[in-house]
């Protein structure tokens, strides 16, 4: 690594990638060096290799695969690991990247290609947890029912997720032997729980986080909350759910 520095005088980018050519290949590493231009981010850099895919070496390869969509940090699709750190790569910038930039795809998740990986598994868990408000018919409804502004305000924090994954990809719950949901999800929960519309399906979704791999399973270890782009409240999220869960379960004992 260089020193900060270093790094702004620098006129060409090291670039070291963790590939693999396909979900069963096995993985290799490869070096690129790309000029500096002031102003790159990770996707500019993976597009200059796309456009030259030559290796440090001089060998001419396969152009690296990666996803993306907005390049502004709010769609997730092109999060991955940039040096040991889960994060987007159209908000990563050169400049403040040491060299060389090591890219990686995000853990936790099969990969597909290279950097692309298969974030299924987060959306599945969305739909367990049911993390979404019916709406009767395509006709207009009119405004719903007004909340709290204090409430609206919590709960603005945690709408700005983007299922990007950063906090699966660290947490050390999520893993193959378990089928813990995650942060994300517990957080939608709290966030369709709270709204007036929305709360109808509470105790659904509440039962959801009751079985195996719901609240529970959280360890507390708090990754998440340090991998959270959107700084999303999350262990403030797990807590509020947690208790939720509690007096769900209570209920269910007490009532059937
Ligand atoms: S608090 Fe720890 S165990 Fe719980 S979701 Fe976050 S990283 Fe995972
Ligand atoms: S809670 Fe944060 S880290 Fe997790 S998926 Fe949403 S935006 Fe990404
Ligand atoms: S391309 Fe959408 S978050 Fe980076």
């Amino acid at each position: 690594m260089v020193s900060g520095m270093q790094v702004s005088q620098r006129t060409e980018i090291n670039v070291e990638i963790l590939r693999r050519d396909g979900s069963e290949a096995k993985p290799y590493r490869q070096h690129f060096r790309i000029p500096y231009r002031p102003g790159m981010n990770v996707i500019s850099v993976l597009m200059e290799i796309q456009v030259n895919p030559v290796t440090a070496d001089g060998k001419t390869v396969a152009p690296v695969v990666w996803d993306c969509s907005c390049l502004e940090e709010v769609c997730g699709a092109c999060s991955m690991f940039i040096c040991g750190r889960p994060r987007q790569a159209c908000s990563a910038l050169i400049d403040q990247l040491p060299d060389p930039i090591i890219l990686e795809p995000l853990h936790k998740f099969p990969v597909v290609r290279d950097l692309v990986v298969d974030r299924q598994v987060m959306f599945d868990n969305l739909k367990r947890v049911k993390a979404w408000i019916h709406i009767d018919g395509t006709y207009p409804i009119g405004s719903g029912p007004r909340m709290n502004e204090k409430i609206r305000e919590k709960m603005y924090a945690i709408s700005k997720c983007m299922t990007c994954g950063c906090c699966l990809s660290v947490c050390p719950q999520v893993n193959d032997r378990s089928a813990f949901v995650g942060a994300a999800p517990i957080a939608q929960v709290r966030l369709f729980n709270a709204h007036p519309t929305g709360s109808y399906m509470k105790s659904e979704r509440l039962d959801a986080l009751l079985e195996d791999g719901g609240v529970a399973a959280c360890g507390n270890a708090q990754n998440c909350v340090r991998a959270c782009p959107k700084q999303v409240p999350l262990a403030e999220s797990i807590a509020d759910v947690g208790m939720q869960t509690t007096l769900r379960a209570a209920k269910r004992f007490l009532f059937g």
